[in-house]
């Protein structure tokens, strides 16, 4: 049986030339047995009849805020709150506009406001669309609230132009709501501590010695723990990203001395413990209290002292049944020196990229790892989008 049997749907439709392929979509969540109730704006009208989506619905198709000649209010908040999820394919630029900001001028907007349930965002519109900041920034703002964004692939678009831009194929739109609905809740109960991001070293008020690391890597996994029914404690350097899931407790810290000071007391209290920062290995023995000037200085030598070793100092601390992984990002002798921090550190599992390969590592969207087990088991990975990689990683954390 479909995992999408059963399920509430609000399948919202915009006005765009892809609306076309909603039918397909719409048909296929009926097929596999959900309740689906198309919301449509007033353009989205304009390219697909009411009368074929309710016919295939066998729901009245809901437009307006009210139904003209009988009066009857069409309650968003109802919608909202009978929803499982809420799909809206295609998504237009202007939608994805009024969606980010809050402007709630049709039905479509208002219930996506109301809806209390995941809302997965297929955009659509020409590629030069597609790439504008505004476009772009609007997108991440929805991303920022917990939709989820179903990016639209590259290809053939209506304009005869050939770019990013057009609309997910129904058939993998559908795949995406079914794996979210059968997605298993095999963390719930558990305690998961992930750290993310950069460390920031002070050198005086204006200056630090960091690293690339965006943090990518690390909010994904806290995301996917969330979302599998953990209650996670996200330790996380300075990085412009924001999480919205009510499970995931942010706690941001600048320095490796901070980042340890958080992780000790929230370890003690976790089942699991991902180590995805990128510590800075070492921090200036003295701050200065005020900016090091250039004139009237000598070249100035900064020295340096040893971090604290989060990872391995967990390692020590860690009690029968918890699990504790790392993860290794190298250059060279990926293999090798993987091991060597699995096993100084007392890691019952290290996740290893490495800087030869394309697409992974630092500030990228992709990584491609290997996972090495303490029973000295590997397994390679493809070049996935992180929130996949994220997957592959809890699935294997499961198996220890
Ligand atoms: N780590 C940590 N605290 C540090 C340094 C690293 O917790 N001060 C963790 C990282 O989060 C990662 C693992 O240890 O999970 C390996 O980090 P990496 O920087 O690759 O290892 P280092 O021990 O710093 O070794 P090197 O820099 O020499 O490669």
């Amino acid at each position: 049986m479909s995992a999408l049997s059963g399920k509430h749907i609000i399948l919202g439709i915009c006005g765009g030339i892809a609306a076309y392929k909603s039918v397909s979509l719409l048909r296929l969540l009926v097929k596999a047995g959900a309740e689906v109730q198309v919301v449509i704006t007033p353009a989205g009208k304009q390219f697909i009849t009411p009368v074929t989506l309710s016919s295939l619905s066998q729901k009245p198709v809901v437009s307006e805020f009210f139904t003209a000649n009988t009066g009857e209010w069409h309650s968003h908040v109802d919608l909202g709150l009978w929803a499982d999820c809420m799909v809206i394919a295609p998504a237009t630029a202007s939608t994805i506009g009024k969606m980010a900001h809050g402007i709630a001028d049709n039905m479509l907007v208002t219930t996506y406001l109301s809806a209390k349930s995941q809302v997965f965002v297929a955009p659509a519109m020409d590629l030069d669309m597609m790439a504008h900041p505004s476009t772009i920034a609007n997108i991440n703002l929805l991303r920022s609230y917990g939709n989820i964004i179903i990016e639209p692939e590259s290809g053939e678009l209506a304009s005869g132009l050939v770019g990013k831009g057009r609309m997910e194929e129904p058939e993998k739109i559908a795949a995406v709501l079914e794996a979210y609905f059968s997605k298993k809740a095999d963390l719930k109960g558990r305690k998961v501590l992930i750290t993310a991001g950069p460390t920031h070293e002070k050198i005086d008020p204006v200056r630090f010695i960091g690293n690339y690391s965006s943090g990518k890597m690390g909010y994904a996994l806290a995301e996917e723990c969330a979302s599998r029914g953990a209650e996670v404690t996200l330790v996380s350097g300075p990085v412009s990203l924001s999480i919205s899931h009510p499970a995931v407790r942010v706690v941001k810290v600048e320095s490796a001395k901070e980042m340890l000071a958080a992780c000790e007391e929230a370890f003690a209290d976790s089942d699991i413990a991902v180590m995805c920062a990128a510590v800075a290995d070492y921090a200036p023995k003295e701050v200065a209290d005020r900016k090091i000037k250039r004139e009237h200085s000598e070249v100035p030598v900064i020295e340096l002292v040893k971090n604290p070793d989060i990872a391995a100092t967990l390692g020590r601390s860690k009690r029968q049944g918890q699990r504790l992984v790392g993860f290794a990002l190298e250059t060279d002798h990926e293999l090798d020196n993987a091991r060597e921090k699995l096993s100084r550190k007392n890691l019952d599992m290290i996740v290893l990229n490495s800087m030869r390969d394309k697409g992974a590592g630092f500030g990228t969207d992709t990584n491609k790892v290997s996972i090495i087990k303490a029973d000295g088991s590997r397994e390679d990975f493809g070049l996935k989008p992180k929130r996949e990689v994220a997957a592959d990683i809890v699935d294997t954390i499961l198996t220890l």
